[in-house]
């Protein structure tokens, strides 16, 4: 089962992604994780990134799709994947169509979940994430704060989302991803998850429904 969530930032892929990883085991491919594992490890690359992530721009599209493509073609994703922050643009989402081909796999859903743009802010702004599990909350939606313990981790603020930069995330968002809507609905895989305001769980049985 091959997966792809499409959306704004804060809109809610990595927390949908999460439930579809406890459902069916496969595993997510976050394009910002990794890249934000490479700024991490402080390499030279990792600094290259930092500067750009914390901009809210888009890493250059070579270096997305290297790391995608590693991952797709490692045994941990034999039995598929989530696809979560990647493709972004056209060109991403016709590379990725390409490496697909190569390996004869195709993607079978693409999830679009709509949120109105006025609430993508506040999510951002209020997350936070624990550094040990991944686990992610609000500050303004749930009883957890920076600094909280979460089993053996803490949760944690993420640089990229401060209002300046979250507001530039968007802006890119809408000039270079929305695009891509399109693109998968030409391919009759897309399925648009609405009412992306409501409660996490509500959205995950519209997908657990489209997935049965
Ligand atoms: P990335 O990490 O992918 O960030 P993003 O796309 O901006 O998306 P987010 O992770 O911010 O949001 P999300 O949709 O995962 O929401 P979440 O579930 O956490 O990318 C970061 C940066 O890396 C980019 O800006 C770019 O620089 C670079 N990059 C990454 N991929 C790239 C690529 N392919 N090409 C080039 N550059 C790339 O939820 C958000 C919050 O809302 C949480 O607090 C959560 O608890 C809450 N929440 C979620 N759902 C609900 C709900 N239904 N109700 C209430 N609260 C909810
Ligand atoms: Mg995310």
């Amino acid at each position: 089962m091959n997966i792809l969530f499409l959306g704004a930032p804060g809109c809610g892929k990595g927390t949908q992604s999460k439930m579809l990883i406890k459902e069916y085991g496969i595993p997510q491919i976050s394009t910002g994780d990794l890249l934000r594992s490479e700024i991490s490890s402080k390499s030279e690359l990792g600094n290259q990134l930092k500067d750009i992530i914390s901009q809210g721009k888009f890493v250059n599209d070579e270096i997305v799709l290297e790391l995608v493509s590693k991952k797709i073609n490692s045994p941990e994703c034999k039995k598929g994947f989530i696809l979560d922050g990647f493709p972004r643009n056209l060109s991403q989402a016709k590379s990725l169509d390409k490496l697909l081909n190569t390996i004869n796999i195709q993607i079978k859903y693409v999830f679009f979940i709509d949120v109105p743009s006025e609430l993508l802010i506040k999510r951002c702004v209020g997350r936070i994430t624990c550094d040990t599990c991944g686990r992610i909350e609000n500050e303004y939606f749930s009883d957890f704060k920076e600094g909280d313990k979460c089993g053996d981790g803490v949760f944690v603020k993420r640089a990229d989302d401060n209002e300046k930069t979250v507001t530039n995330r968007l802006k890119v968002y809408t000039e270079q991803t929305e695009p891509i809507i399109d693109y998968y609905k030409e391919k009759n895989i897309l399925h648009t998850i609405i009412g992306g305001e409501g409660p996490a769980t509500e959205l995950t049985n519209q997908i657990f429904d489209i997935l049965s």
